[in-house]
């Protein structure tokens, strides 16, 4: 267990879906428990999350011990906000598109976190550098994106095309555009729409070294159940088994990585 587990428990608990008992409020918030222990780690003054989405983590973020300022920032303000909780000390939030400037001076950003949102990115080249200029040299970018080398995506890609799409669920407006190696729509849905599948950990590696960062942290996390399945196991068996979900190196649904900005610019190094 990490030193800031419990803390980032506590923390969670109090935020996110608060009482609530069913698989996917557990689920969420082991989510970002995951994601909060490994910010408090390390210095955590300013953080950002990038994709804030509807603002559940960055108003968690903004009530976390040692935060000085909590900044959410996404493309879309109409979807973000809405009902979300607004209990103790309130974050910030800046509509911008994260694939251009950042609204942050240089060095500004002790840590970053960027959960499911590279998916959405159709150039991360511009994120990454944006990401480097404004975090402070050592600092940290967290990131969470679907795996492309999953075990399910492995055997789903050896299966027909036709076998896979029926197999892979698409209804409702959170999973419409999910998938896109396997419906072949990959430019659609504005910052909704998956533009790729994810990402493989190796691959993260390499981007990493190429925009000026040091992956210092790699490994997989998610289950393979939908909801319902899991609603049939009794809750401490449940809870006991969603608890143990990012304990996979390798193979899970999603990957977590943890970059750690280098000291020297990016242009300097490439010469
Ligand atoms: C799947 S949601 C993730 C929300 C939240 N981070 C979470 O983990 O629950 C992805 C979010 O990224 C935002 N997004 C996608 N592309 C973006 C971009 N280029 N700039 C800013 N936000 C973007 C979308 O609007 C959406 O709210």
């Amino acid at each position: 267990m990490r030193p800031t587990d419990g803390d980032a428990w506590a923390l969670v608990q109090r935020h996110i879906f608060p009482g609530k008992t069913d698989p996917t409020s557990f689920y969420e918030r082991k989510r970002w428990a995951m994601l909060f222990s490994e910010m408090l780690e390390e210095p955590h003054q300013v953080v950002v999350e990038i994709g804030s989405g509807w603002g559940l983590g960055t108003r968690c973020m903004a009530n976390a011990p040692g935060i000085g300022v909590a900044i959410g920032v996404d493309a879309d303000a109409v979807g973000s906000l809405v009902d979300a909780p607004r209990v103790g000390r309130p974050p910030e939030f800046v509509q911008a598109n994260v694939e251009g400037t950042l609204p942050f001076r240089p060095g500004s950003v002790d840590c970053m976190i960027a959960p499911e949102v590279y998916e959405h990115f159709y150039h991360p080249a511009l994120f990454f550098q944006e990401a480097h200029r404004v975090l402070r040299p050592g600092g940290r970018l967290i990131l969470t994106t679907p795996n492309t080398e999953s075990i399910a995506l492995m055997v789903l890609r050896r299966l027909p095309r036709r076998w896979a799409q029926r197999m892979l669920t698409r209804e409702g407006d959170a999973k419409k555009h999910l998938h896109p190696e396997f419906f072949g729509d990959l430019s659609t849905g504005g910052p909704h729409g998956h533009r790729v599948e994810g990402a493989s950990l190796m691959e993260m590696e390499r981007m990493a070294a190429q925009y000026g960062f040091r992956q210092v942290r790699a490994t997989t996390w998610g289950l393979p159940f939908a909801g319902p399945a899991w609603e049939k196991m009794p809750r401490p068996m449940r809870e006991f088994l969603l608890g143990r979900f990012h304990a996979l190196a390798v193979g899970l649904r999603h990957i977590f990585v943890v970059w750690k900005r280098d000291d020297e610019p990016v242009k300097s190094r490439a010469a």
